[in-house]
């Protein structure tokens, strides 16, 4: 079995979220587990992790004109082997600005979309099934589907969908004009790369079983609730929930921290933390969040004065310039700390440091914080939606069902009457590190349902 799996993420080489974790780690399992990986994304101007060594280099006349890139644009591959994977970067003029995104994805990643099997087939290497992930995957999907391959695709986030005006985004993807009507990539007046995944996809997948259920809804479905509605009726769409690297985020081996494995081992980390943010010695609850309307973290801020006369508060995050003024507000409050940006060293010793951990998010496709979190012994405090459904036990963590500062704030007073009990909250923080959220499960689960479509 080869599978190639086409992403614009992934962790060490590219990353902005979980998209990126994942498909940095699930590679890697199923390699381990027998089948032939290939990692398709592009090679972008700063890339993380190891250079990639050149591999291929020419003009793809496939790629037409109407991307404005000329009749044959220079496209130029390098590839890194790791932990038995191949890993391919394509390169193409576009992606030669640094970032990861910009306002021209969709002309980007159409870009991309058209050159990846061209390259494969170049290459020599055709693989068995394509896994796209994503919008920016969805239209490698497309020509794969048309190309008579096997074809998966995930979605991570439904809320992003790549979507242009039709007239001048239609001609960016090298389909035949069938392709392109409301059955196919047109939705509501625009081409849209996300609807070309699912329309085209012979299977579905999301990445926990709630958020599979939860998108076939208005509330959760972005608008294509409908059209995945009907993929569901036809047993093609289901949820896959995502793992964690054990290896990457383990409390016993982590340098960036004073390694722990049991309870006062974690109290020292939590020392730790009290003294870096000079917090007293009320309990700290923490979130490391990219700060957006999907994570909740405008609730979590108007909780903030419900919650500080017991808690101390720390956020690690970036992202809406509003969110940021109002928490680099909070933080003059002596209970309140706010670091903005990512900082990997300083969000393992939160996750480590912290009592409980805040996911108030109005959705949640799988998440992986809260993963993390409970590994760490940190025990979750989230809404009732999608991957945190599946993944936080009663007996783990604490949940609430609306998306209000209220409802968040007696979620946390009930933590705080466990954090109150030791007994209680010791049992938990141990069944927390004894979860097991490995990829052997998941990557088993994938490797069944490519399988499936042989
Ligand atoms: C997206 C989702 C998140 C999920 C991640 C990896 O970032 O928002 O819930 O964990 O993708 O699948």
């Amino acid at each position: 079995m080869h599978v190639a799996h086409i992403a614009s993420e992934v962790f060490p080489f590219s990353r902005s979220g979980g998209l990126g974790d994942v498909v940095g780690a699930l590679p890697a399992v199923q390699a381990a587990q027998g089948s032939e990986v290939t990692v398709v994304s592009p090679w972008y101007a700063s890339l993380g992790g190891e250079t990639p060594g050149h591999l291929w280099a020419g003009d793809l006349p496939e790629l037409g004109g109407a991307l404005g890139l000329g009749d044959a644009p220079h496209v130029w591959v390098g590839e890194v082997r790791r932990g038995g994977v191949r890993y391919l970067f394509i390169g193409l003029s576009p992606f030669s600005r640094p970032g990861l995104y910009h306002d021209d994805d969709v002309w980007r990643y159409c870009a991309f979309g058209q050159a990846v099997l061209p390259v494969l087939r170049r290459l020599g290497t055709v693989p068995d099934v394509v896994h796209g992930h994503d919008w920016q995957a969805g239209l490698v999907v497309a020509h794969a589907q048309l190309a008579g391959l096997a074809t998966v695709f995930s979605v991570h986030n439904l809320q992003y969908q790549g979507k242009w005006n039709f007239a001048e985004g239609s001609r960016w993807t090298g389909l035949p004009d069938w392709a392109l009507g409301p059955d196919g990539l047109e939705k509501d007046g625009d081409v849209n790369l996300m609807k070309a995944g699912l329309t085209f996809a012979d299977r579905v997948t999301t990445v926990s079983p709630t958020y599979a259920q939860e998108i076939t809804t208005p509330q959760y479905g972005e608008g294509l609730e409908d059209l995945l509605g009907g993929l569901a009726r036809q047993g093609r769409l289901s949820g896959i929930l995502n793992g964690l690297d054990q290896e990457r985020w383990d409390p016993r081996t982590d340098p960036d921290i004073t390694p722990y494995g049991d309870l006062a081992g974690k109290a020292a980390a939590t020392a730790a933390l009290r003294a870096e943010f000079g917090l007293d010695s009320a309990p700290v609850l923490a979130t490391v969040s990219r700060l957006a309307g999907q994570k909740g973290m405008d609730l979590l801020i108007e909780a903030l004065p419900a919650l500080t006369p017991d808690w101390n508060v720390v956020v690690l995050g970036g992202g809406d310039p509003l969110l940021e003024a109002a928490l680099t507000g909070w933080a003059q409050h002596p209970r309140v700390a706010f670091a903005q940006g990512m900082n990997e060293a300083l969000a393992h010793r939160i996750y480590a440091g912290a009592d409980a951990f805040a996911m108030p998010s109005r959705f949640e496709p799988c998440g992986l914080s809260q993963m993390i979190a409970m590994r760490y012994g940190t025990l979750p405090v989230v809404r009732e939606t999608g991957g945190l459904v599946d993944t936080v036990p009663h007996d783990v963590g604490f949940r609430f069902a609306e998306a209000e500062p209220q409802a968040l704030a007696a979620a946390c007073t009930e933590t705080l009457a466990a954090y109150r009990q030791p007994g209680d909250w010791a049992g938990r923080v141990e069944r927390a590190m004894r979860l097991d959220f490995s990829w052997d499960g998941p990557a088993r689960h994938y490797l069944a349902l490519y399988r499936s479509l042989r």
